[in-house]
């Protein structure tokens, strides 16, 4: 394997996880996952379903499981690499829910108390308040501290779990002597915040109820081309980047993002063009990214027998690593094994 690491240190460790709740849109790829598969040649990359997280909400256990396999098959489709990275679904490695207990032990109620998520969460879905929900920080702090990482890729929205996860290593460390290695950030170079396609002011989310707001990452041609057409723009008919033209400033954004043109550039390749031809090309290079990553999802999921050899394998290879942490933890703890 060629490598181009020259001064012979061993890659850096980088991981993240993503919940298997609904095909992610173009928000979610460009803003994270294509960055994913980006640095699997600078780092050695863990990746993984988060599907323990995903029943903090109740699920229906059919839809679940199909959701839990496109998840893995969309990640295969992008193009993660399973000789390259570790790629696995969160509940095949045991040891996540078994150190989330020796870490709720040493994570305070009033902490876990102050989480925004927690706050909005529970307010939205005020029939069903559980304990999981409540400390969902906690099993994301072991999903993240099991592995030993050197940095964690996360959305704004998952920036502040990432530091409840430092705050508890550092507090584990400090009883018990040096057991988790304490992860930073990783911001992407370049990461777009991809803005909803009928109100610019919102972040494109799946759950939106307009579905013209976003594009999902399996969208067809004629859906993705048609939701460009139909996006909201401005009545000023020039393609130029500025904050009062928030929806084409967003266009402009996304158009960016998957061809690698600057904003200067598409404002002087759109000049004198009204915003029919900018839509267009905006759609059509969205739908050229997306096209392959569509066809080659269909692959996989088709391939169950394939798609289980990939995820075993992935498992077993999560194991090894989460096992020896796990191990450590336990036994600084004084548990005898
Ligand atoms: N909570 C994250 C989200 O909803 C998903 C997640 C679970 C995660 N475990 C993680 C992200 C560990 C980064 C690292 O987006």
């Amino acid at each position: 394997m060629s490598d181009n690491n020259i001064t012979n240190q061993p890659k850096k460790r980088a991981l993240s996880c993503i919940q298997p709740s609904g095909t992610p849109t173009l928000g979610n790829y460009l803003g994270a996952l294509k960055n994913w598969v980006a640095m699997q040649e600078e780092f050695d990359c863990v990746y993984a379903i988060a599907d323990l997280h995903a029943i903090t909400v109740r699920q229906e256990p059919a839809k679940l499981r199909r959701q839990i396999h496109e998840a893995f098959a969309l990640l295969l489709a992008i193009g993660l690499d399973p000789e390259k990275s570790v790629l696995f679904i969160q509940a095949q490695v045991p040891e996540h829910a078994q150190l989330s207990w020796l870490l709720s032990c040493h994570t305070q109620f009033g902490e876990l108390s102050r989480m925004t998520q927690f706050k909005d969460k529970s307010a939205r879905h005020a029939d069903n308040v559980n304990a999981g929900l409540f400390t969902y920080p906690v099993l994301m702090a072991s999903d993240i501290l099991l592995y030993q990482p050197d940095y964690v890729p996360v959305g704004a929205d998952q920036k502040q779990h990432l530091e409840i996860a430092r705050d508890i290593a550092v507090r584990f460390n400090g009883i018990y002597g040096d057991v988790f290695k304490v992860p930073e950030p990783y911001i992407p170079k370049t990461g777009a915040r991809v803005m909803s396609l009928q109100d610019p002011t919102k972040k494109m989310s799946k759950s939106d109820e307009n579905i013209n707001g976003f594009i999902s990452m399996l969208d067809d041609r004629d859906t993705i081309i048609r939701k460009f057409k139909r996006a909201v723009t401005d009545s000023e008919a020039c393609v130029r980047v500025a904050p009062e033209k928030p929806g084409v400033s967003n266009l402009i954004g996304i158009y960016s993002a998957v061809t690698g043109k600057t904003e200067a550039e598409i404002e002087r390749e759109f000049e004198g063009k009204g915003y029919g031809d900018f839509k267009l090309a905006v759609g059509e290079t969205v739908a050229d990214t997306l096209d392959p990553i569509r066809a080659s999802f269909e692959r996989y999921i088709a391939d169950k027998a394939y798609l289980e050899e990939l995820y075993h394998k992935g498992a077993d290879s999560a194991e090894r690593l989460a096992r020896k942490t796990y191990f450590k933890a336990m036994k600084k703890v004084g548990y005898v094994l």
